[in-house]
């Protein structure tokens, strides 16, 4: 049986991208694997991530933090949009895909083994947002893309794969993105792949 899974972001949705196309396109790694019940952003409903969603005809929600009284009134809403689109079974996984919220410990122990996150650098070595700004600052000859189950830490939570990005030769910041978002797209979808067949 396919996995539910609810995706959440925050950014450009490129991530989110991938993931539907792995999803919905034929010979896509995800094909029949799972569906998205619903895509949640945490900006405006016309932001780039969630009018991608709309593209794939995909349900999708605009919860924005800051229009919210609080951390917990945003959670609370998340949850019952996951529950409204899956009649109240819930889903398999949580995937965050540029989602820069941070999720409190409550929320994470609800979902816990069940949250899933990318992020741009090797999370031993760097925590937070901005992992390829960093990446560039420092002049890295390398970094690593890693895709780890969510704790209730900043990007503390078990890695599940690896993958280097070569940054020789590299000219600028955009570049830079570029190249290890390439990676992100491919990397995700296969790692989320994995998972799901273990578990099937
Ligand atoms: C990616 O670099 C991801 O690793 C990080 O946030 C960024 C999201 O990019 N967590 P996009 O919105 O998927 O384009």
């Amino acid at each position: 049986m396919r996995k539910k899974i609810a995706v959440l972001i925050s950014g450009t949705g490129t991530n989110l991208r991938s993931i539907l196309e792995h999803i919905y396109l034929p010979q896509g790694l995800l094909n029949d694997l799972c569906e998205v019940v619903v895509v949640i952003g945490d900006r405006p409903e016309a932001s780039p991530g969630l009018q991608i969603a709309r593209s794939f005809n995909i349900n999708y929600r605009s919860i924005e933090r800051k229009l919210l009284k609080s951390k917990r009134q945003f959670e609370e809403e998340i949850i019952e949009t996951i529950n409204y689109f899956t009649a109240g079974k819930g889903v398999d996984y949580i995937v965050l895909a540029g989602f820069m919220s941070i999720l409190s410990a409550e929320f994470v122990q609800k979902y816990c083994g069940k949250i899933i996150n990318i992020h741009p650098a090797d999370t031993k070595d760097y925590q937070g947002p901005a992992g390829y700004e960093w990446a560039y600052r420092n002049k890295l000859q390398e970094t690593k893309i890693t895709v780890h189950l969510v704790d209730e830490g900043v990007d503390s939570g078990p890695i599940l794969a690896q993958q280097s990005v070569d940054l020789r030769g590299i000219n600028n910041l955009e570049e830079l993105k570029a190249r290890g978002k390439s990676v992100e797209h491919l990397l995700y979808p296969k790692v989320l792949a994995q998972i799901l067949t273990e578990e099937s």
